[in-house]
């Protein structure tokens, strides 16, 4: 697993033309094993995760556990992380600011030591991401929490079970939540929680550890507090964003790709919009088939919490409506500053604009080349698809960031017909 971060001169040159078809399998989620290795910090021993993904996250993540007191040892897809029986409570600032996951270690800390500082974690490039929700979660099961110098300052004496209803279904808020609240005393309920399959993957785990939860999946996740949890062996869930990144691309270039190691079911919406703009899908217990013919045809794409249409995939809607016949209207209600990804696609000759919440794309038969830049994990790909469609070769600048959440971009995207290579602008 690539323990440095790609240099940010690096980029990609697509050559577009090309059609994406033949078969690839996905690795597991990047947003459930960053949250998977912060739950190990809760039992003492070696917890031992498989179909980790090869992504720079994840040796940012090891460092911030590491800076705690853990050993943690990543060989292929495997990460075995060794928790002492007291592991420190204050983050390294440096270690955790490199990823804003690291956000995940707040619940597990409280839950088990009763105590967490962590530095604040600023907006991103999608938007701002307060924490408010995570600390009035916190407060409900009797932790106090405070601003300190830039830090998150999370103590208790005890916790105790109660109920607390979030405003929205935030994901990081529920994970905090819920791992708070599984070694407290008595009973907790959480409603409104985020439904996604990642946050099922980590009840699985914690349940596995031995903590009691019902209802993950649902809108209300009851969790009875246990004394303490064990380390076990856990295989991470398919990412269903990766899987759909092919889908998408599949769609755009007229291609045909089978994606293996995921349940459809997780994208069960974005299936349903590639066939509403024509494609042919054919679905099985942990793969799906994609096929396009012909030019795929506008459609509105409004992102929701799960089970709603990913804002993780916003971008690639975005780069789908570009070449889509007619005018398409994509609605984002999480993270605002997505729509930066427009202007790249006005680079790439889109009639485009935004309103608010809201963007309207007029698709082109094919794009135009250019140089663009990758703001986020996800627009980066968005781009690459992009310039698959595009008349000549598109150099997408500062893929660091797709290397934080794709295993092997570039080998996926080869072994299914694409032209890309990775260069060194700075050479
Ligand atoms: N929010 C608050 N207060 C809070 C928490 C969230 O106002 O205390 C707001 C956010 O600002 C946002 C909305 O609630 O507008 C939803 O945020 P959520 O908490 O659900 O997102 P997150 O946990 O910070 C995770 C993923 C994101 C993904 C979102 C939504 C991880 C590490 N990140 O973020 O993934 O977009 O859920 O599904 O799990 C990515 O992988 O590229 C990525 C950004």
């Amino acid at each position: 697993m690539s323990g440095n971060p790609t240099s940010r001169e690096e980029s990609f040159l697509v050559t577009g033309g090309t059609r994406l078809a033949g078969e690839v399998s996905v690795a597991g989620a990047k947003n459930s094993v960053l949250k998977l290795m912060a739950v190990a910090l809760m039992a003492e021993g070696r917890t031992t995760l498989t179909n980790c993904p090869d992504i720079s996250d994840v040796p940012a993540m090891a460092e911030v556990l590491r800076h705690l007191g853990c050993v943690v040892e990543i060989s292929g897809d495997t990460v075995v992380i060794d928790t002492p029986a007291d592991v420190g409570h204050v983050a390294d600032d440096k270690a955790a600011q490199r990823l804003r996951a690291s956000v995940c270690i707040l619940g597990p800390l409280v839950g088990r030591f009763h105590r967490a500082v962590l530095s604040m974690p600023g907006g991103d490039a999608i938007g701002s991401r307060p924490l408010n929700w995570h600390q009035n979660g916190l407060n409900a099961l009797g932790a106090t929490t405070r601003m300190d110098h830039g830090r998150l300052v999370a103590e208790a004496t005890e916790l105790r079970g109660a109920g607390y209803k979030l405003s929205f279904p935030s994901v990081g808020a529920t994970e905090t939540f819920v791992t708070a609240a599984v070694l407290a005393k008595g009973t907790s309920v959480l409603e409104n929680a985020a439904r996604e399959p990642e946050i099922v993957d980590i009840c699985e785990l914690l349940t596995e550890m031995g903590a009691k939860i019902t209802g993950a999946g649902s809108s209300t996740i009851t969790i009875e507090g246990v004394d303490e949890l064990h380390p076990v062996s856990h295989r991470v869930v398919g990412d269903r964003i990766v899987a759909a990144t092919w889908a998408m691309g599949a769609v755009m270039t007229r291609g045909d790709v089978k994606v293996t190691g995921i349940d459809p079911m997780f994208i069960h919406v974005v299936l349903e919009k590639l066939r509403g703009v024509g494609a042919e899908v054919e679905t099985g217990a942990d793969w799906f088939q994609v096929s396009q013919q012909g030019r795929p045809r506008a459609r509105n794409v409004r992102t929701l919490p799960f089970p709603g249409f990913p804002t993780d995939l916003q971008p690639m809607a975005i780069a789908l409506a570009s070449v889509s016949d007619g005018l398409s209207v994509v609605t984002e209600n999480l993270f605002e500053a997505r729509f930066r990804f427009v202007e790249e696609m006005v680079r790439m000759g889109v009639d485009a604009e935004t309103d608010g919440h809201h963007a309207k794309i007029r698709g082109r038969e094919r794009l135009d080349s250019a140089t663009v830049w990758a703001s986020d994990i996800r627009a980066g790909a968005g781009l690459v698809l992009a310039g698959m469609c595009a008349d000549n070769v598109t150099e997408v600048c500062e893929i660091f960031h797709i290397d934080r959440g794709y295993s092997d971009f570039i080998g996926n995207v080869r072994s299914l017909g694409g032209q890309i290579e990775r260069v060194d602008t700075h050479r």
